[in-house]
């Protein structure tokens, strides 16, 4: 009885160890739902490509590759923002008549381009596992999509015919116990419950970028895609941070209140992972990792010693 007590603590602490499920990210386009996003080709033959989004992330076959870090560039900034329910998705934009120059910008982190901010919009699922992308099959919570168009073609429309047009950054999103107070700003759904291209809601409390973006932006895989939803333009340089952000059950919940065109709650908005075919995934390692309880050898023998005595014990 006692051996058979001791390995299933051993294998509970597999199972913390191997942590937890991801999500992923889309943009709009007119009608379509997630009834069975296989018919999407049907009416948009990109859809049907070879370079789709989102994709399962095999780290076993991903290619380390010397990129420099990311350079965001006026994420810490505070713009009016808007929130709008497109249907599909929970749509955040930044309200800004005049200055293209002063958005929120990304560049470095292996861009050629500087990216200026376009929107950002969620993805979600009935249950908790409602990411777009997956690591090693593992799905998080939700996933947040922060859309970005190349300065060089000057708006997001011109952009988007081009192959290096767009650059999205992928944000998997992870529950946690307690509330992410960035969430708490942006989850003010009460007036956007059903879709409308006309109604959008400014936040109370606008939401500088850099709140959404997860503790380390330091590693992140890197491969060429397309929008996840129609038309699936195949127009995206697609980053997944490895580091999640997280957020509580009770602000996850608020995603499926929200109606979708025909009235009905828009309970999940993750379309399946799509075949990786000639593509290579690339990953940035963070060159200094954060040095956990986990990663100081010296704590090791102590912490496994009941357990490999049990091993050695036993027939295995
Ligand atoms: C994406 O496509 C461009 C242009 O073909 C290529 O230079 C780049 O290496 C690709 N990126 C990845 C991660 O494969």
């Amino acid at each position: 009885m006692m051996k058979v007590a001791s390995l299933f603590k051993f294998w509970l602490m597999i199972g913390f160890a191997a942590g937890s499920p991801l999500t992923k990210v889309g943009a709009p386009s007119t009608h379509f739902d997630y009834t069975n996003p296989q018919k999407w080709e049907e009416h948009e033959s990109n859809c049907a490509g070879q370079h789709q989004s989102p994709i399962n992330i095999n780290t076993d076959e991903v290619i380390v590759t010397n990129y420099p870090k990311f350079i965001f560039q006026n994420y810490d900034l505070v713009f009016p923002e808007s929130l709008e329910n497109n249907g599909h998705t929970v749509e955040l934009k930044i309200d800004n008549e005049d200055d293209e120059d002063d958005l929120p910008s990304i560049s470095g982190g292996g861009l050629d381009d500087r990216y200026n901010f376009a929107q950002l919009h969620f993805h979600w699922d009935e249950g908790l596992l409602g990411s777009e992308h997956t690591i090693n099959r593992q799905k998080y919570s939700a996933e947040l999509h922060v859309v970005h168009y190349n300065t060089k073609y000057g708006s997001f429309d011109n952009a988007v015919p081009h192959a290096d047009g767009l650059a999205v950054l992928g944000i998997l999103i992870d529950l946690q116990a307690r509330d992410n107070i960035a969430f708490r700003h942006l989850e003010q759904f009460d007036k956007i419950i059903d879709p409308s291209r006309t109604i959008s809601d400014r936040l109370q409390f606008s939401v500088p970028l850099v709140d959404l973006l997860p503790d380390s932006t330091e590693s992140f895989f890197r491969y060429n895609g397309s929008l996840t939803t129609p038309g699936c333009n195949e127009d995206v340089i697609w980053t997944v941070f490895e580091t999640p952000i997280a957020i509580s059950v009770r602000q996850l919940a608020k995603f499926r209140l929200l109606n979708d065109e025909n009235g009905m709650p828009l309970r999940k908005n993750v379309r399946p992972t799509q075949m990786l075919h000639d593509r290579v995934v690339t990953y940035r390692p963070d060159p200094n990792p954060i040095q956990s309880l986990f990663s100081f050898p010296s704590n090791l023998p102590n912490l496994f010693k009941p357990f490999s005595n049990e091993f050695q014990q036993s027939n295995f």
